[in-house]
């Protein structure tokens, strides 16, 4: 009767799942961040322990509260700050990953240097802060992946407009080269920092492949039915 609550057909399959958001640091007392709670990503992980996958779960920035979501004997979690810190994880752990899966909100941009003092008003360089790009790390793992390997990548999008938040999705996908793309709408309702998700998932030619609204639980098991999907 078990097997039925929880079907195990990941069984044997070994996924990396990056969950929360990055910090660029400005100053020993200042960074730069997002919303990103991590709650997504950790429903991910936690829903592929569930079906029998061993999960590695790169963690960025996630508070213990919802980290504890992810507590199970299948699941090795690796926390990082940095977006760099999280690429290096995941090149490392992704090596050997049946599935790659990028729920983690990665700041396009850090300051060119970190200030090892804190900033302050009195100093007159607090108003402007140099920044430089940070590598596509999702993009970088897409390119150089072991044979039949699945990347998933998510964007949030603002757009409101349906089909515009489609296109804009279908081209971050070709551009990334990753297999399936998540778009949720994140407005001041959906999105960051709440409990309940709404996404589309974009695979192979642009297709809507799936898609699925309910808590970030819900979501995942939607998404997970269509990595199966895209491997069988
Ligand atoms: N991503 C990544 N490395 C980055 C930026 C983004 O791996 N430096 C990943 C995210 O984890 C996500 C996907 O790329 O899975 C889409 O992120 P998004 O911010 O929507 O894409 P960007 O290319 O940064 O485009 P935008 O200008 O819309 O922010
Ligand atoms: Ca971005």
């Amino acid at each position: 009767a078990l097997s039925l609550l929880a079907p195990e057909d990941l069984t044997g399959m070994r996924v990396v799942v990056s969950a929360g958001g990055t910090r660029e640091p400005i100053d020993p007392v200042r960074f730069l961040g997002n919303r990103s709670s991590g709650r997504q990503g950790v429903a991910l992980a936690a829903e592929a322990a569930a079906r029998g996958a061993e999960v590695e779960l790169v963690a960025a920035n996630i508070t213990a509260d919802v980290l504890a979501e992810a507590r199970h004997p299948r699941i090795t979690v690796r926390t990082v700050g940095t977006a760099a810190q999280l690429g290096e994880a995941m090149r490392d752990a992704a090596a050997s990953a049946d599935v790659v899966i990028m729920a983690a909100a990665v700041a396009d941009y850090r300051p060119a240097e970190a200030s090892d003092q804190k900033l302050t008003k009195e100093s007159g360089i607090l108003d402007r802060i140099d920044l430089v790009e940070n590598a596509d790390i999702v993009a970088g793992l897409a390119a150089s992946r072991p044979q039949g390997q699945t990347i998933v990548a998510f964007a949030a999008e603002t757009l409101s407009d349906p089909e515009q938040r489609r296109d804009r999705a279908r081209r971050k996908r070709e551009r990334k080269g990753v297999d399936l793309l998540a778009v949720n709408l994140a407005d001041a309702e959906h999105g960051f920092e709440k409990a309940d998700n709404a996404i589309e998932i974009i695979g192979e030619g642009g297709a809507v492949v799936a898609s699925a609204d309910g808590s970030k639980r819900q979501v995942a098991r939607a998404l997970w039915d269509a990595v199966q999907r895209t491997r069988s």
